[in-house]
């Protein structure tokens, strides 16, 4: 069987920790890399980069020439009208499953969806990705997928979450959501030990799953915050912002991104997913499917990612015949 996992994404958050947990885990990563974004991946023994993009329909078949599976991270999460979404959520997934639909034998295929999918009529985004995953099941034939769907995810290089917890660490929190909204979150190397269990459970039912941490049921604002509070030994001043502001910042960021040409994060659709009241995810059929388990509550993922006291480790799980390998979960710094 082939050793080598295709991996769109590698340039950013998610997909770049991905990649070093695969490589940490034993497999060899063919990264698809965009031009301007070649700086960002470096060298690694077991890293081969394909220059090219979703666009691309020739590297994609560069990309996964041989590959035991793909595992397509990569996403547009940001953006102000449909097309911004779909144009790499919907038609680039379309052409990479093409281009994996092309090869015999077929590489098993992880597609990195999001629980906002479960609630398309809220933003383009959430709608792309919906779109994405009902194109993969229509595509797929026999080809073996699985979409996973995790809730927000944090941890180091993470543009979204990070700055949000930096500033609760200083005694801020600004509280986007409903009080009572409850929602899921995971830490990142909970989500690449999902797709390394993934990839080491020999097959698995075709489908959606969802993902969360330790944490059933979720957190509320003041769970977490209440979280940051204990962890840093401090009072946290809570910050609630009314979602008719929210709704104007919006606005004014929209039509500013328009007048100078970046991609906006914060646009009215994001704010409907912030104020969304249940982003609460259910672990439980990926676990029956592959018997992963998260292993990083709140508390621990944030050590780990503010640098709040836990040394840097990587959770890997390594290939059963990989050397010294044994198909268990470990921690570097448990080891
Ligand atoms: N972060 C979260 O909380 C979260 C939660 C649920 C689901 N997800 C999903 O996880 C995936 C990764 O998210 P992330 O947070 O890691 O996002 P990110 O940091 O913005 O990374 C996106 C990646 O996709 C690549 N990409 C975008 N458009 C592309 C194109 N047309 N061709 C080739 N590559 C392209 C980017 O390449 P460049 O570096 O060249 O721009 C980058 O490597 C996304 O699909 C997202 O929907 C994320």
């Amino acid at each position: 069987m082939s050793r080598t996992i295709a991996v769109t994404g590698a340039t950013g958050f998610i997909g770049a920790m991905l990649v070093d947990c695969l490589l940490a885990a034993g497999w060899n990563v063919r990264a698809l890399v965009r031009s301007r974004s070649a700086h960002r991946i470096a060298e690694k023994p077991g890293l081969e980069a394909v220059a090219g993009s979703l666009e691309d329909g020739e590297s994609l078949h560069r990309l996964v020439q041989g590959v035991a599976a793909v595992v397509h991270c990569a996403g547009a999460v940001r953006g102000a009208i449909a097309a911004d979404f779909n144009a790499v959520n919907v038609d680039g997934l379309e052409r990479l499953v093409h281009a994996a639909l092309a090869l015999s034998p077929r590489p098993r295929f992880l597609l990195l969806s999001s629980l906002a999918a479960r609630s398309p009529e809220l933003s383009h985004y959430a709608s792309s990705k919906r779109q994405g995953e009902l194109a993969l099941a229509a595509m797929a034939e026999d080809m073996e997928w699985v979409a996973l769907r995790p809730p927000a995810v944090y941890g180091p290089g993470d543009k979204e979450m990070l700055p949000l917890f930096q500033l609760m660490g200083r005694g801020i929190a600004p509280v986007l959501g409903e009080r009572h909204a409850r929602l899921s979150l995971l830490y990142v190397e909970d989500l690449c030990a999902a797709v390394l269990s993934w990839l080491n459970a020999g097959s698995c039912r075709c489908g959606v799953y969802e993902l969360n941490d330790t944490q059933t049921g979720g957190y509320s604002w003041d769970e977490t915050i209440a979280k940051v509070s204990a962890l840093r030994g401090r009072r946290i001043i809570r910050l609630p912002l009314p979602a008719a502001l929210l709704k104007l910042i919006a606005l004014i960021n929209v039509a500013v991104a328009r007048l100078i040409g970046y991609a906006p994060m914060l646009t009215p659709g994001k704010v409907r997913e912030l104020r969304h009241p249940d982003w609460v995810a259910d672990n439980s059929a990926l676990t029956a499917a592959i018997g992963w388990q998260p292993a990083f509550p709140l508390e621990r993922g944030l050590r780990r990612t503010m640098g709040w006291g836990e040394p840097g480790t990587v959770a890997i799980e390594r290939l059963p015949d990989h050397p010294g390998g044994t198909g268990e979960r470990v921690n570097r710094d448990e080891e």
